[in-house]
């Protein structure tokens, strides 16, 4: 048995299962706990060989833990999105005036970080939030639960329909359902949940999972504008939403760039009433990296740098990523998706462990094949996985492969583990 006090020498396994977001409890352990990773401290090849082999083990596993748990980067991408989508909650919640709060809709390809951007900045918002009120609702009703939840952050279902969405968002609550709600009560619940939870921000994630082409269409768009009357700022998440016919009523106010949803034409939405004023929404695009300008070539390279500085391979020279080819060839990997790059690095690094290469290099990377096909909790109808470019061999081949790439590479990866 080995003695507590070693045990305790592996910090970076944390305990439990890794926190799901869905539920009040889920949420709060994530977001309480989401800057606890300690990475794998920095050792020469000199001092790596210089430790025991045990702790040799226990340090690669630190390693390999690190390379499995890479932060979120800031990019310009996602500062643009921060600098908006903080600043419209804030003002919102701020507000007193029973108006309606403008949303915002974070909008990008699928592995492009909008998941992770807005939850990073939700659970900012709620940290200063509850700091700001200790922990207590300030809108509390006597003798109601006076649990606190700022943030409800909701996966809209697949093949989702009003009453499974508004399902979705009862349960992140636990509140409780019955069988037999219809859905103006199912939406009067949810506005109960939200107000005596003193909820700020809904995030619905996924939101294009709602195909705007069914005929739930007009309930969908209702079921959002009755959302939007509850005084909470609602932030709908999707891959090309402009794509996607939610805007398809919508128009662009030339000033603002917002888009406007006229008040809906009906005297009740749902059984809520319809408030008559307009529904506005503010359109941000979490964008990929480019590089066909100066400016997004070293946006480019200033985000290798930034994931090379995580890296703990012991053989690896300043610039692994960033000198010559490299971040073309990178780029051309993962097109500048900063998930995919992940998937390449996090597998690149396994390797380079592995194989005793301890360093990323193109020859290395060439045999990594990206695996996103199947990944649990994405909905690939609904463009949530993303074309992955093969490697430069796959790539220069003529066009026959280019359809079939997926299944074929994936048993050439040498690591074949998905991580996540
Ligand atoms: N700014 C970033 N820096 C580094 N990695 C990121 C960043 N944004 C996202 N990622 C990683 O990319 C992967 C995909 O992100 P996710 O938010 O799930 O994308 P989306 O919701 O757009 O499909 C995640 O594993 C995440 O850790
Ligand atoms: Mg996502």
């Amino acid at each position: 048995m080995t003695a507590p006090e070693e045990r305790g020498s592996v910090p970076f396994l944390l305990p439990g299962s890794p926190p799901m977001r869905d539920t009040v409890a889920g949420w709060d352990h994530w977001r309480v706990t989401r800057h606890h990773f300690v990475p794998a401290p920095r050792l020469s090849l000199a001092e790596w060989r210089r430790l025991s082999p045990r702790k040799r083990t226990l340090h690669d596993l630190h390693r390999a833990a690190t390379h499995a748990n890479l932060p979120l980067l800031q990019t310009p991408m996602t500062k643009a999105v921060t600098k908006l989508l903080h600043g419209r909650i804030m003002t919102n919640a701020l507000k007193r005036k029973p108006t309606t709060r403008a949303g915002v809709m974070v909008t990008g390809g699928g592995y492009q970080g909008k998941t992770e951007t807005t939850c990073e900045i939700l659970a900012t918002f709620e940290d200063m939030w509850l700091q700001l009120h200790q922990q207590l609702n300030p809108a509390a009703v006597p003798g109601s639960r006076d649990l606190h939840v700022p943030v409800a952050y909701v996966q809209t279902p697949v093949t989702a329909k009003p009453k499974s969405t508004c399902k979705a968002i009862l349960n992140f609550y636990g509140a409780p359902m019955h069988p037999r709600m219809d859905l103006p009560d199912l939406i009067r619940q949810v506005a109960a949940s939200l107000h005596d939870h003193g909820t700020r921000a809904l995030v619905l994630d996924d939101i294009t999972r709602l195909r705007m082409h069914r005929a739930d269409d007009q309930d969908t768009l209702d079921l959002i504008r009755a959302f939007m009357s509850m005084h909470v700022t609602l932030v709908l998440v999707g891959v090309d939403i402009p794509g996607s016919g939610l805007l398809r009523e919508g128009r662009r106010d030339p000033h603002t760039g917002q888009v406007i949803f006229s008040p809906s034409k009906h005297g009740q939405v749902h059984g809520l009433e319809a408030t008559q004023t307009e529904r506005r929404f503010d359109l941000v695009e979490l964008d990929r990296f480019r590089y066909d300008t100066p400016a997004g070539m070293s946006a480019w390279i200033d985000h290798l740098t930034g994931v090379e500085d995580q890296l703990r391979l012991l053989n690896a020279p300043d610039g692994m990523l960033t000198d010559g080819r490299m971040p073309e060839y990178i780029f051309a990997r993962t097109n500048g998706v900063v998930g995919l790059l992940e998937r390449l690095i996090e597998d690149g690094c396994q390797e380079a462990i592995d194989s005793g290469a301890e360093c990323l290099s193109e020859a290395l990377l060439e045999g990594i094949a990206i695996t996103v096909n199947g990944a649990p909790g994405r909905d690939a109808d609904a463009g949530e996985v993303p074309d992955v470019p093969g490697p430069a061999k796959v790539r220069a081949e003529p066009g026959k492969h280019r359809r079939s790439r997926n299944t074929v590479f994936d048993d050439l990866g040498p690591s074949a583990s998905t991580g996540s």
